[in-house]
């Protein structure tokens, strides 16, 4: 591992004394773990975030986020971590991670204001010396076509020579116990190779492998790269599981034995739709550039967007189906919905295909209401669905419940004894009468 220079890059620019090691730009899903794990390092950290009441709950010892315990709050604040609203504190950090979220806007491309405020923060208090790092998903060509200029014309510092400037996307995965920031390779581009060698020392401290990128749009790229491929490879599933449908095939039991080879296979699996920040927004990213720069589609993208946002259509379809056989319409028939969160054993909300299914199911006259353990009130559309407290016997009372999420708390094997009509979009409960996905 090469050492960090804390020096300037360039000959005679002055350095000034940081006070802190690092400063975090945007507290959420991503730049929170940042922070608990640089802190656990002993690294001096500090956090900035543009909503007051996210840094008075982080100074309070309150997580906002699935993955950052209040304990790991309290550990970090006794460990000096403070978080604030004060841009100021930038100027005094050797090293800034911009970690702020990266939306589409209304058109469907790529919002990058949040990554410009916090470029235009930063820009105005640049220091010699100084490391930034972009760990936004977005585009490749950000770093250098967007934020590069920004800090350099505002600071009248050259990246490279005075500053360095890296890009490493976040990988983070909410709610994964088995990998976590440490043990993830952390992926490393920078304007330069003095740019990547102080980024690729200062992620040395707080992940056990580093990967060297070629350069800041590799890096940009790799993130897209993960996040399309997992993208497309749902699609194909879930395609996959409309046709295997028609044609009698059990395809979670064909996905069961093509993961058995141990080479060339990885098994993706069907469900309602695709949720969260990453898989719906990122490929658009890339869409984006490669439309905006090469005049023409990127149609994976395209194609697996289609299929994707059929699935919830496509469950309520199957719904239908589902009460038919037991004569009773989908049109005032009681549906709890099971799970409404993107993923399993997380309470984050973002993208969730669970919402188009409860707005097709309303359209049709269906009684929704729903139940999950991580969201106390749920709102489609602005109108509340009402929430069963016991999903048990709740399934009981329900003409049809839907198994959206598979929740580690629920009792699967009970549901399935107590529902009136079952249907798994999981691929959880096989045995007779309740349909699978
Ligand atoms: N959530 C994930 O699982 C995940 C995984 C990998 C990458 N990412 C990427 O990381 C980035 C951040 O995502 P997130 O999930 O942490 O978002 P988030 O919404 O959880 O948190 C972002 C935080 O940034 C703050 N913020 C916004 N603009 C700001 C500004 N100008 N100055 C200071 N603070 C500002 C917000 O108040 C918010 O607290 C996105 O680009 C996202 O695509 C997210």
């Amino acid at each position: 591992m090469q050492v960090e220079r804390s020096e300037p890059l360039r000959d005679g620019a002055a350095a000034h004394t940081p006070s802190v090691e690092l400063a975090v730009i945007g507290l959420g899903y991503v730049g929170l773990p940042l922070a608990r794990e640089a802190a656990a390092v002993g690294l001096k950290v500090i956090g900035l975030d543009r909503d007051p009441k996210v840094a008075a709950g982080l100074n309070s010892a309150r997580s906002h986020v699935d993955d950052v315990s209040d304990d790991d709050l309290r550990r970090m604040l006794a460990a000096g971590f403070t978080a604030t609203t004060d841009e100021d504190c930038l100027a005094r950090a050797q090293t800034v991670v911009i970690c702020v979220p990266t939306p589409l806007n209304g058109d469907g491309g790529p919002d990058l204001s949040a990554v410009t405020a916090a470029t235009h923060a930063v820009a105005a208090r640049l220091r010699p010396g100084q490391l930034v790092v972009l760990e936004s998903t977005t585009y490749p060509g950000t770093t250098e076509e967007v934020v590069r200029p920004l800090l350099e014309r505002e600071s009248g510092l050259k990246a490279g020579a005075d500053f360095a400037l890296a890009f490493s996307p976040e990988r983070i995965d909410p709610g994964n116990t088995g990998h976590g920031l440490r043990d993830t390779p952390k992926v490393v581009g920078g304007c330069t190779p003095s740019c990547a060698a102080r980024a690729v020392a200062f992620y040395g401290k707080l992940v056990d492998t580093v990967v060297q990128a070629k350069g800041t749009r590799e890096a940009e790229m790799a993130k897209l790269l993960e996040n399309t491929y997992r993208h497309v490879n749902i699609a194909l599933v879930n395609e996959l599981a409309v046709i295997s449908h028609e044609l009698g095939i059990d395809l979670w039991d064909a996905i069961r034995c093509a993961d058995s080879k141990p080479f060339g296979f990885q098994a993706f699996r069907p469900g309602a739709g695709v949720g969260g920040h990453c898989i719906p927004i990122d490929p658009n990213y890339l869409s984006y550039k490669v439309r905006s720069s090469l005049g023409y589609d990127f149609r994976f993208v395209g194609l697996a967007q289609e299929i994707n946002r059929r699935m919830p259509e496509y469950v309520v379809r199957r719904a239908q189906d589902l009460l038919n056989t037991a004569d009773r319409p989908l049109h005032g028939s009681r549906v709890l919905l099971l799970g409404v969160t993107y993923k399993p054993d997380v309470a984050d909300q973002r993208e969730s295909p669970a919402v188009p299914v409860a707005r097709l199911l309303r359209r049709r006259e269906a009684e929704v209401s729903f139940h999950d353990p991580y969201v106390a009130a749920w709102t489609v559309d602005d109108v509340p669905v009402p929430r069963v407290d016991d999903p048990r016997s709740a399934a009981r009372d329900h003409d049809l419940t839907i198994l959206l999420q598979d929740h580690s708390s629920y009792d699967l094997p009970a549901l399935a004894d107590t529902a009136r009509l079952l249907f798994d979009t999981r691929g959880r409960i096989f045995r007779p009468g309740v349909e699978v996905l």
